[in-house]
């Protein structure tokens, strides 16, 4: 693996790519870093935030570098999205055979731009109205989500890579990340 390669817009995830970067020995890039780094084609492993479902920036990221492996970066202490979707349906790899991971990053509030936050304000207030609604019958896990919509939270830690770097540690991998025509019907 030539790189770690990210896209972080509050910090979590760069955290994590560097954590990552120390854990392994091989050097992490913002996706501006590795213009200058990094050709086109190399081996990489992206790690990119969830936004609305979507990855950020791994699109740009497989049209440019083989992705061997990639880490997607939410809020939720579950994996969620639809990269998430297609490694739950393949146990653990995307539909073309890369290898996908998912942490539990955080949410903080005051970093985000005027329209990421615009964006969020309906998702937090609703999640917290929810959580309030069922009272006493919410569970742990539901009340600690409402806090951090309120709040803020950060959940990067190290140990949370173990299995990534497991994973580097396994050696040359030949799956990837990439576009896969699909027929519609
Ligand atoms: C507009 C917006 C949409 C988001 N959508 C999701 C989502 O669909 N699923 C999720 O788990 N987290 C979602 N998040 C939370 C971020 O993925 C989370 O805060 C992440 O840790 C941000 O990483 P960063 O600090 O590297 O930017 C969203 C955040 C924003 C601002």
């Amino acid at each position: 693996m030539k790189a770690i390669v990210y896209t972080s817009h509050t910090g979590h995830t760069q955290r994590y790519a560097q954590l990552l970067a120390e854990r392994t020995g091989v050097p992490a890039y913002s996706m501006k870093e590795a213009r200058e780094k990094l050709r086109p084609k190399d081996e990489i492993f992206y790690m990119g935030w969830l936004m609305a479902g979507t990855v950020k920036g791994v699109q740009a990221a497989m049209d440019r570098y083989t992705i061997r492996g990639a880490a997607i970066v939410g809020v939720s202490p579950q994996g969620n999205g639809d990269l998430w979707t297609e490694a739950r349906i393949n146990g653990g790899y995307s539909d073309s055979g890369g290898r996908l991971f998912y942490l539990q990053g955080g949410y903080a509030p005051e970093k985000l731009g005027f329209f990421y936050r615009m964006m969020m304000k309906p998702m937090a207030s609703s999640v917290i109205r929810q959580v309030e609604g069922k009272g006493d019958a919410a569970t742990a896990q539901e009340r600690e989500m409402a806090e951090v919509f309120r709040n803020g939270g950060d959940f990067v830690r190290r140990e949370a890579l173990d299995e990534i770097v497991q994973w580097f540690r396994e050696g040359d991998h030949t799956g990837e990340v990439k576009a896969v025509p699909r027929v519609e019907f």
